[in-house]
Order: C-alpha cells, then structure tokens, then sequence
C-alpha cells in the first residue's frame, strides 16, 4: 500500500478533500477506540488554530475510558462508568468493540473469559444482546458502540468549538468485514459521518512521516503497538520519489506497508488477568472452606480493579503491594506482588530486528519493561 505525504502536497490533498466533502467550514475528528481506551483528535480548519490537536475528556485526560454503564434509568460514559465499575460490574459495559461483529457464542466466551457478568441474549441475527439493569432493555454491540463514539464526537465538538460530522477511525489491522461494518453502523448511529476507516498502522506510519523528509535516506520502521487486548508489529518503508508540482519539482514522501503481524489475544489485559487468576488462587487457599472467589462477580470487579493499579506500579517498581478491603464476605485481602511473578517466558515479545534500527512504540504496555526485552 503506498500513500503520498509531501508536506505541502498532503496539506493540499487534505484541504481540498475536506473542503469537498463538508459544505461549510468545520472541523473534523479522528478516533481510535481501543478495546479500553478512546482518544480523539481533531483537524482544525479554522484560521489561528493548530492544525492537529487530542481533545481531552471533562477531567483533563487524553483518553477517555472506553465504557458504558446503565444504572437506575441513567446512562453513563466513560469516567462517569468508571466510577461505578467495580461496584455493579453487571452494569457497566466494557470491550464492547470487541464485540462488534462477533457471534453470540464469541461475545459469551468473552465476557466468561474477562469475568465480565453480562446477562447476554442472542438475536435473531446470531449476535450477542445484553440486556441492562431493568431486565427489559436490550442493546446490541452497535448501540452500545455508538454511545461511546458520541461522547467522542462531542469531546471533539467542545474542543474545536464547532460542530463535528466527519471523522476517520482507526481501526486494527485484524479486524474482517464484519467489525469494519459494525463500527461504520456504530458511527451512523452516532450521526458521525466516517470519511474512512484506517489501518492503525497506517495511521501511525502517516503520522511519523508527515514532518519528516525521506529524499536523501529511505528507512525501514517497525511499529510496535500493545494495546489492552492486542498486539501489533508492522514493517513500513519511508522513501521518497520525485515529481512537478506547479512546475517546479519537488520531492514525495510514500510509505509502503512491508507487512504487518498481530496477536489480537494479548495485551495489558492478558497479564493483568495472569494476575488476577494468581491472587484468587492464593485468596482462595487463604480462606479455605472450598470458598471460590471467581464465583463473586463483586469480588472478582474488585480484585481485578487493584491488580490493574498493582500491574501499573510493577512498571516503574520492582514490587507493590496489592491491598483489597472487604474482597469478600467482609474479608480484607493483602498481598505483594514482585515484576519476576507478573512476567512469564510466553510473555515476552521478541522481535528480530537486524538492520531496523528504526522503531516506534505505540500503545499504553509501552510502559511495561519486560514487553520490551
Ligand atoms: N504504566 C503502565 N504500566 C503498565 N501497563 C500500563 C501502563 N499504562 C497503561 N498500561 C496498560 O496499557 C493498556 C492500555 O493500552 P492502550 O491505551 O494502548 O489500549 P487500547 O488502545 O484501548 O487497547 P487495544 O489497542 O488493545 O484495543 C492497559 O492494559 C493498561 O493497563
Ligand atoms: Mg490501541
């Protein structure tokens, strides 16, 4: 796949394109919904603007949780859904993008495999519905879907200070048919108008060669993305060619996606859940009595929202500690975990990389040492 991006000749082509495509001038958004996480960034098109800036959510974040919850008739998004998560995890809804697509049977796995207590129903196309707190209402993955990419849509709207139609998603690289078609019916329903879906590799090698000039040295990159649930390593060569522009030549800019690998199975997710099974087994022992704590939602909402602080302190820290109050059945829960539990030989990513000394690291496990070993 090849793509044009001299500065001034990517700037016309936007320009022109945008100006085609909206009757009046507006801005227009990008999203990356992450199976966790949501940013948004928004193309400006107004005179004194940057032309590229991330809208931030209501408390000043760059990415915005990729949640809805219903609770007593309320709708609630994002930070909102957080805060009730590990409380009514029946309510809050998480991964709904990876639900997109997915038969009933996939979606059921799923929600087992994360211990996720959704009442899950199937439809009448094959598909996952869950059904919310009142026991009546019924959403499928793209409703749900919508309502986050809405809260997007008017995150980008508050920033840019204009109304917002038009967006670009990104999308992963391993996602078929199905999904792309979910997220478009997703968007839709949303009132968003999707100009494209884009590989995320794609838009990751467009955004590192937008500023850069390939005339006098092509290079091979390797993006490296490890996201929440899923990994991705993607080859891209930059070099440039030469053309007449306005009578003069110039120098183009192009990337050609060598290849891209993924395992859309592991992510931060996967080593938190390692985690979560090693501390309901020792809570377990702990207590005795035959008692198994995976069979608490509560409990396991709980264990799980600490591990993720847990894992989170392991990056920076050799050990932390993991501290639960009343984890179940008014029983307290304390425990340490060290950075040698929390990785395992299947875990680590190895790449070979022999003349790349060109690499970009994307995605929130960038933090982790020993994903990058
Ligand atoms: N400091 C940190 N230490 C360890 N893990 C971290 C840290 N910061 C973020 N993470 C992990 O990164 C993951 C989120 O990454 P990212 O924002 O790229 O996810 P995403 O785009 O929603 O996921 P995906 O691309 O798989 O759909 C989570 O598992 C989170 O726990
Ligand atoms: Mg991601």
């Amino acid at each position: 796949m090849g793509k044009l991006f001299s500065p001034r000749g990517i700037l016309l082509v936007l320009f022109t394109f945008l100006l085609a495509a909206v009757p009046a001038l507006c801005a227009v958004c990008s999203i990356d919904l992450g199976s966790e996480w949501m940013k948004v960034a928004v193309v400006n098109l107004k005179p004194g603007q940057s032309p590229i800036s991330i809208a931030i959510n209501e408390i000043s974040k760059r990415k915005s949780s990729a949640l809805v919850a219903f609770n007593g008739g309320n709708r609630l998004i994002a930070e909102e859904a957080v805060v009730i998560s590990a409380r009514y995890p029946n309510k809050v809804f998480m991964q709904t993008r990876d639900m997109l697509g997915k038969s009933h049977e996939q979606v059921k796995k799923l929600a087992e495999s994360r211990y996720l207590p959704y009442d899950i129903v199937e439809d009448s196309r094959g598909a996952a519905d869950i059904k919310t707190d009142d026991g009546r209402t019924i959403y499928c993955a793209e409703e749900l879907v919508s309502m986050i990419l809405l809260y997007g849509r008017h995150l980008a709207e508050s920033h840019a200070k204009s109304q917002i139609k038009d967006a670009v998603i990104c999308v992963p690289p391993f996602f078929g048919q199905a999904e792309r078609n979910g997220i478009i019916q997703a968007a839709q329903l949303a009132g968003i108008n999707v100009l494209s879906l884009i590989n995320e590799h794609s838009g990751a090698a467009l955004q590192y060669g937008i500023d850069k000039d390939f005339s006098n040295e092509s290079r091979h990159v390797v993006f490296y993305d490890m996201g929440a649930n899923s990994v991705y390593a993607a080859l891209v060569y930059f070099s440039a060619y030469t053309t007449k522009e306005y009578g003069k030549t110039v120098s183009v800019n192009q990337f050609q996606v060598k290849d891209v690998r993924w395992n859309a199975n592991l992510g931060g997710q996967t080593m938190e859940l390692r985690l979560v099974e090693h501390f309901a087994d020792e809570f377990n022992k702990k207590l005795g009595d035959g008692v198994d704590i995976r069979k608490s939602p509560k409990a396991m909402a709980k264990l799980k929202k600490q591990v993720k602080r847990t894992k989170e302190i392991l990056s920076a820290n050799t050990a932390a500690p993991l501290s639960v109050e009343s984890l179940y059945d008014d029983r307290d829960f304390r425990a340490k975990s060290e950075r040698s539990n929390s990785s395992s030989n299947d875990m680590h990513v190895r790449m070979a990389m022999v003349d790349l000394p060109y690499m970009v690291n994307l995605g929130g496990v960038e933090n982790v040492p020993y994903t990058l070993s």
